[in-house]
């Protein structure tokens, strides 16, 4: 028997039991849902409602609920529709009437949203510790390769010297903001919304304050209809893993690219690297390309749970039971991503030869002869058609602008001095961009500095979350 089928005279079919319920993925929520019941007993039994009896009676079945869900011995159905019910109901055939009397001043749009939160606020700390686990892998592989030249690209094509180091902090910065990303959405999900009932609260007085102390929140929602009805948070969450997702899938999208014959940068690690069923030569990247590929399933959950919520009326409707699926995939899908990404970047065999050799091609260091010029008062246009010509003239002869002479050099301009020959390396291009953000060594060290700070405060204020 439904335990709301008072008004019905008929049971509902099989086939609706089947499409209504929800117990399938919600079942995830049963710890948030003990808890969550727990407390409101002890919001019950403060005013009054339940004896002191009756709530340890509460509490102990909760109890033996959780061990059996735990052991795998708890028979979860679909007649009982979502966790809620089923835990409800199991309760009750444990411990008879006290049971019944714990949905008291509750209802089960107050206690989805309350174990939503719940779990999503331990989520959102365990998606940051993998997120701080990544900032500290690109920092160990940049300190690594604070020399590493390698060419700096726009439109994909050679543009100027950069670093690996300063290449892979530009990331560092990307996964921070995430981080600090999920930090605000946490503040936002920290809110109780226990006592918000189905939609107008309750004619109990229920201590919202302590239950929310209780479960651990910081604050509790200001309007009752908003309580059960918002679901922000979750499509926040969803919000910032996609930017999660796309900055991951950027990196392999280079990973891919630098490990093909054609670029050589890097080469994968074996235990991250997949074979060809016929193609004995191949070794192929699948990891990033995988991580690359589930990025669309992570910009899908967030489309699907903002369009379950654009229609909706106040307060809730059935609809909002779509919320879960989006939400748990998503979880799972940036944690697998984050969890195996750390180890695949720090295992990368990196060919420096090959970015060097790549650094000394494709006149990446033109902008900086033309600055050359320019700084001994050249207007910057004319340096740079004279370099231009230079460029024209070095690939007509197939060599690079370093492999020039200084006879060359001042037969493009009585401008270049002897010290050109030195400003003229991939190598000084890089030391000379000695400005904040930029990607020489000294300033690169600095960057990297105040990263390990950053990362050693948030692991230390991770550790101390439970
Ligand atoms: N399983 C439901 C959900 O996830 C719980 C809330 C049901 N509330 C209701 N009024 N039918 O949304």
């Amino acid at each position: 028997m439904k335990l709301w089928s008072g008004r019905f005279i008929k049971d509902t079919s099989k086939e609706m039991d089947d499409f209504n319920s929800s117990i399938s993925f919600d079942m995830r929520l049963y710890k948030q849902d003990i808890m969550g019941s727990m407390v409101h007993a002890e919001a019950l039994f403060k005013c009054g409602i339940i004896s002191l009896e009756e709530k340890e009676s509460i509490r102990k079945g909760l109890l033996s609920i959780l061990k059996d869900i735990e052991d795998g011995t708890f028979e979860f159905s679909v007649q009982y529709e979502d966790i809620h019910m089923n835990i409800e109901k199991a309760l009750t055939d444990r411990i008879g009437e006290a049971g019944k009397k714990l949905h008291t001043a509750r209802s089960r749009n107050d206690q989805v949203a309350l174990d939503l939160r719940l779990f999503l606020k331990d989520e959102i700390l365990e998606v940051q510790r993998k997120l701080v686990v990544l900032l500290d892998t690109l920092v160990t592989i940049s300190e690594d390769n604070l020399y590493t030249i390698m060419p700096g690209y726009t439109h994909l094509q050679p543009a100027q010297p950069i670093t690996l180091a300063h290449h892979l902090m530009a990331y560092y910065e990307m996964f921070k903001r995430d981080l600090d990303r999920l930090k605000d959405c946490y503040r936002r999900t920290d809110t109780n919304p226990l006592g918000s009932c189905a939609l107008a609260s309750t004619t109990y007085s229920i201590d919202r304050e302590l239950t929310t102390k209780l479960l651990g929140f910081s604050n509790y929602t200001m309007n009752s209809l908003d309580g059960v009805s918002d679901r922000d948070y979750a499509i926040e969450f969803i919000s910032v893993s996609s930017i999660i997702m796309m900055h991951l899938s950027r990196l392999c999208e280079e990973l891919i690219l630098w490990s093909t014959n054609e670029f050589g940068y890097i080469e994968m690690d074996d235990a991250y690297s997949t074979g060809s069923s016929i193609m004995p030569q191949k070794k192929n990247p699948d990891v990033a390309e995988l991580i690359r590929g589930k990025t669309g399933r992570v910009f899908g959950n967030l489309m699907a749970l903002l369009t379950v919520m654009k229609g909706l009326p106040l307060a809730y409707n059935k609809d909002m039971q779509e919320d879960k699926e989006s939400l748990f995939d998503t979880l799972d899908t940036v944690k697998a991503c984050l969890s195996i990404m750390s180890p695949m970047l720090s295992t990368l065999k990196i060919n420096r030869d090959n970015m060097q050799k790549a650094a000394n091609k494709g006149f990446i260091n033109a902008t900086d002869v033309a600055d050359y010029l320019s700084k001994k008062g050249v207007p910057f246009r004319t340096a740079h058609r004279i370099v231009g010509e230079l460029v024209l003239h070095c690939t007509g002869k197939g060599v690079s602008l370093q492999d020039l002479s200084l006879e060359d050099f001042r037969k493009a301009s009585p401008v270049f001095e002897e010290d050109i020959m030195d400003i003229v390396t991939p190598y000084s291009c890089v030391v000379s961009r000695n400005i904040p953000g930029g990607p020489a060594p000294e300033q690169v060290r600095l960057h990297i500095d105040s990263a390990k700070t950053y990362i050693r405060d948030t692991k230390s204020f991770l550790s101390q979350q439970s």
